[in-house]
């Protein structure tokens, strides 16, 4: 069956904030589930995407950190992922589909451990830094309902309330933001 692309929440969507629950087995509502969550973050152009940013409060995200450079689809699926292992400062910007329009840099774990189930229910280990690292930490929080903004301080929290205030404003109750204004933000940036 052909994947389908699902609406991304967008700040200001209530589902962003709360705690995604683990997952207790894997069946086909949830395999064809994760192919439309690959499909959405390749259509976004994202490089990691977190189920309760389509609103599914479930502890899976995917990856893809090479996509944009070797145009090769390989996601990686993590389903309830726990970081095991974390040392180092890494300072990276960082953007999210779920926040159109705000890129900081936040300041993350350089080296990390994460374990997983992949989508075979295999229990699989990585141990990855940097940029890989950034994006899994990233997409991690997701499943505590943790934004990538929480990480600022408030300096960088004050410049960016007046686009948090409009993208609270014009989200609607199911997560979805009016498409104007995400073309205009786009194109300040
Ligand atoms: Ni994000």
């Amino acid at each position: 069956m052909k994947p389908n692309v699902l609406p991304v929440r967008i700040y200001g969507d209530e589902t962003l904030i709360k705690i995604s629950e683990h997952v207790e087995e894997i069946n086909d509502e949830l395999l064809e589930f994760i192919a439309d969550l690959k499909e959405t973050m390749y259509i976004k152009d994202g490089v990691g995407l977190a189920a309760p940013q389509v609103g599914v409060l479930k502890r899976i995200f995917v990856i893809d950190t090479e996509f944009a450079r070797t145009n090769k689809k390989n996601p990686i699926v993590f389903i309830n992922p726990e970081i095991t292992q974390k040392d180092g400062i890494f300072i990276y910007e960082e953007g999210c589909l779920s926040l159109p329009g705000i890129f900081e840099t936040v300041r993350r774990f350089e080296n990390i451990t994460v374990k997983a189930k992949n989508e075979k229910w295999q229990d699989f280990e990585m141990k990855v830094s940097d940029y890989v690292a950034v994006v899994i930490q990233h997409e991690f929080d997701h499943l505590n309902g943790v934004l990538f903004i929480d990480h600022l301080n408030r300096f960088k929290k004050i410049k960016i309330s007046p686009i948090l205030k409009r993208l609270k404003m014009t989200t609607d109750s199911e997560g979805i933001n009016v498409d104007e204004y995400l073309i205009d933000n786009r194109r300040k940036r």
